[in-house]
């Protein structure tokens, strides 16, 4: 079918590519669809609905077929897009960087809490990948500084690109290295938060994740070791250093490691230890303070 211009109308296209996606296999084929269209005619997905008659043009449907294309091979939608929202922001994504996870949310949301009433807190993200949870809390909390840190120079390039991208240069840095390698040792026992969401699948599960998960994303930014627990065993000690008494470490776990991760944080040294509910019900945050 096509408009009386003989071009391809957005109805029509929408529906041909949420059936083509279906088919590839994809879990949201019709949203997907809907949003790489938006993204192509740099619309809204409610202006497509209210504009569902509109022929497009040649360059306009080769664009399209183009993501659509990238889509049905199982690319995640947002490296085609090239950003990710999360806490109500966009952010930069890219090939090479893990996507924000809607569940990370959660972490963002427990620093912002463990920093409310200070009047100026360091902190560190270490694993930050695109630097979404790290720079939301740099923007929603009372934060003097805060050093985002990864091992990856694809994760960091993305990560600085966000920092300007919110215009926090000056408060948020970006360094690179293995975990705490990064941060200067003059920090250490200065910090008053720490968070981190490390690599936490287990190795040999990997290959039967979602080929978005197994075939697109970093392996770097999976791989937790044959346990999956490897990350934690050496972030759970060294975060005791960093942090000033009372210092709140916050860490995202896989949906069955939150008592494992428990453990290592109370023989590391850390008081009370807390694990919060994401909403599917798994325990996929835990809290621990110095
Ligand atoms: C699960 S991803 C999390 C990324 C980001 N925090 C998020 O939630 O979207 C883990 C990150 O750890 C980084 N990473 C892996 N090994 C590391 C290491 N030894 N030191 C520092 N970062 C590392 C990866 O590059 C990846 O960006």
């Amino acid at each position: 079918m096509s408009s009386p211009e003989g071009k391809n109308t957005v109805l029509e296209l929408l529906n041909k590519s949420a059936q083509y996606l279906a088919a590839k296999g994809s879990h949201s084929p019709r949203l997907d669809a809907e949003v790489l269209l938006a993204e192509v005619l740099g619309c809204t997905r409610i202006q497509l609905y209210v504009g569902f008659d509109k022929g497009l043009s040649r360059s306009e449907v080769d664009s399209y077929r183009e993501a659509v294309m990238r889509r049905g091979r199982r690319e995640p939608v947002a490296y085609i897009t090239g950003r990710k929202e999360f806490m109500g922001r966009d952010f930069t994504v890219a090939r090479g960087v893990l996507v924000p996870r809607p569940e990370t949310e959660l972490l963002a949301e427990r620093a912002i809490e463990a920093l409310s009433g200070l009047d100026g807190a360091d902190a560190a993200e270490i694993c930050c990948g695109t630097g979404a949870t790290g720079i939301t809390v740099a923007l929603d909390a009372p934060v003097t500084r805060m050093l985002l840190s990864d091992i990856s120079d694809d994760a960091l390039a993305v990560a600085l690109d966000n920092v300007r991208r919110h215009g926090l240069e000056g408060k948020v840095e970006v360094l690179k290295g293995d975990l705490f390698a990064a941060l200067p040792e003059d920090l250490k026992g200065e910090l008053d938060l720490v968070m981190a969401n490390p690599p936490y699948i287990r190795s040999d599960e990997i290959e039967a994740l979602e080929p978005e998960v197994s075939k697109h994303e970093p392996r770097v930014a999976l791989d937790g070791g044959s346990d999956g627990l490897g990350f934690y065993r050496r972030i759970a000690p060294e975060a005791a250093l960093w942090l000033k008494p009372g210092g709140v470490m916050l860490m995202e776990v896989g949906c069955d490691q939150a008592a494992e991760v428990s453990g290592m944080l109370a023989s590391s040294g850390f008081g009370r230890v807390a694990s919060h509910k994401d909403l599917q019900g798994y325990d996929r945050v835990v809290e621990a303070t110095l």
